[in-house]
């Protein structure tokens, strides 16, 4: 779906995600990072969408970076739309970047979503590379939440919400492939020239 500008993307799937909470009794939804979906949560605050029938599971994770860090993801996701909804803190799942055992980590993470039926709703930013999640090129089709080390062009592309690049973590625990495309509904959204050879490539 083309659509003439990053507002009316925002709106458009903001919409379609209310509706689909709205009309269920109980979803789960997978969520994205990055400038890209700030919209969309901007929406979902204004239209006082209730989560209270939601359970989510954020893509990923940088190792080393623990929640209270302003570029975790972790404190991304309480800043734009966690601390704004009436979401139960229980239900919200992110990987745990500083956790000791970062495989055992994965490997519960892919598990909780597995036990709670899988995700009803994915929904996804991509890279400038074409990587979903932390999934960089190459990435198998069959890969389930795990340890991925990012790509120079992911670790610059990054680099502009960190002092400088080398602050910028070079691995990170992320869903895999396959984890999102088990998900029964998958929304991708992309905005703007940098991610046009990437869309190009997906369609
Ligand atoms: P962006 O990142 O939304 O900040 O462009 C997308 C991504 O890297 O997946």
């Amino acid at each position: 779906i083309i659509l003439k500008d990053y507002e009316l993307i925002s709106e458009w799937v903001a919409k379609y995600i209310h509706l689909k909470i709205t009309n269920s009794d109980h979803i789960v939804i997978g969520l994205p990072t990055g400038s890209t979906p700030i919209g969309v949560y901007k929406n979902l605050i204004k239209f006082k969408t209730s989560f209270k029938n939601v359970i989510t599971f954020n893509m990923d994770e940088y190792i080393g970076l623990s929640p209270k860090h302003e570029q975790s993801y972790n404190y991304f996701m309480d800043n734009n739309l966690f601390s704004h909804i009436d979401i139960d803190r229980d239900n919200i799942n992110i990987p745990n970047g500083i956790a000791i055992d970062t495989e055992k980590e994965c490997i519960e993470y892919e598990n909780k979503i597995k036990k709670l039926g899988g995700i009803d709703l994915f929904l996804c930013g991509i890279g400038s590379d074409g990587h979903i999640a932390f999934n960089e090129p190459g990435s198998s089709f069959n890969s389930v939440t795990r340890v991925k080390t990012l790509t120079s062009e992911t670790i610059s592309d990054n680099s502009r919400f960190f002092n400088n690049i080398d602050e910028v973590p070079k691995t990170a625990i992320t869903v895999g492939i396959k984890t999102v495309m088990d998900a029964k509904e998958i929304i991708i959204m992309a905005n703007g020239i940098n991610k046009a050879n990437a869309v190009k490539q997906l369609i």
